[in-house]
């Protein structure tokens, strides 16, 4: 097993749900964490070694800032994002923007931005991607082309830096009891019953398994979804 302890990860998303839960997993493995959010109050109570960077992921500027000041890196990890739905009929491409530029331009600018620290770090880059990879359905089109983008950007990305050293996962979740999938299950008018549902905690204990494992070896691409069926 390789030991986190000492390393300095970015995660995103981590005011909410299932970044959250990585960055207080991290933390507790004495991994020094940058955690991203847009709201101050989610950042707080992640656990010591945890440093709450409040900035808007759209924002170009912001994540310039970002990488001036995080000087050395071992593990970035992309989990903030957007959702909504609708059929392509009628949802108005101004969601489609508001997704593109949260889900996959927001990790295509900060994984550039913070490219040099990982390479010399040789580190670990994780996409907290979605089971609606590969199975794009009817109201969830805009939503799903921007995560069959993610993968993609993860795969080629890939392949550009395994001879750097760094290694690259993408995350294939399905729902996951967090304030997203509250508000999922209200605007479909389902009981919400996030005991049935995957935790939290059981996607940050996949990510950490793979981010653990030697370097002789990386984890590509990880399945994870609830045991129970609705
Ligand atoms: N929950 C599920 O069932 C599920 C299933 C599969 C995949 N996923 C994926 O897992 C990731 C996290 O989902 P979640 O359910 O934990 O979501 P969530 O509870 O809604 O949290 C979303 C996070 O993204 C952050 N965020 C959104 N837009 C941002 C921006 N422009 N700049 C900075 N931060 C931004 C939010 O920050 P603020 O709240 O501070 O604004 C929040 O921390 C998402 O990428 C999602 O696609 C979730």
């Amino acid at each position: 097993m390789s030991d986190l302890a000492g390393r300095v990860a970015v995660v995103t998303g981590a005011s909410s749900g299932i970044g959250a839960a990585i960055a207080r997993a991290l933390a507790k493995r004495g991994v020094e964490v940058h955690a991203v959010g847009r709201r101050a109050e989610g950042l707080d109570g992640l656990g010591s070694g945890v440093r709450p960077r409040i900035l808007d992921l759209t924002d170009d500027a912001a994540i310039d800032t970002l990488a001036e000041e995080v000087m050395r890196l071992d593990v970035l990890v992309h989990c903030a994002g957007a959702i909504s739905h609708g059929p392509i009929a009628d949802a108005p491409v101004e969601n489609l923007d508001r997704q593109y530029r949260a889900n996959l331009r927001a990790p295509y600018t900060l994984t550039q931005a913070l490219l040099p620290a990982l390479c010399s770090g040789k580190g670990d880059v994780v996409f907290v991607n979605s089971s609606i990879y590969g199975n794009a359905r009817a109201g969830v089109g805009q939503f799903a082309a921007t995560q069959y983008g993610l993968a993609a950007i993860a795969d080629a990305l890939r392949d550009e830096v395994n001879g750097l050293g760094v290694r690259v996962l993408s995350v294939f979740p399905g729902r996951t009891a967090t304030p997203r999938q509250a508000r999922l299950h209200e605007a479909e008018g389902r009981p919400y019953r996030p005991e049935r549902l995957l935790q939290p905690e059981d996607v940050a204990a996949a990510v950490l398994g793979a981010l653990e494992l030697p370097r002789t070896a990386e984890v590509t691409d990880v399945r994870i979804r609830p045991f129970f069926k609705w």
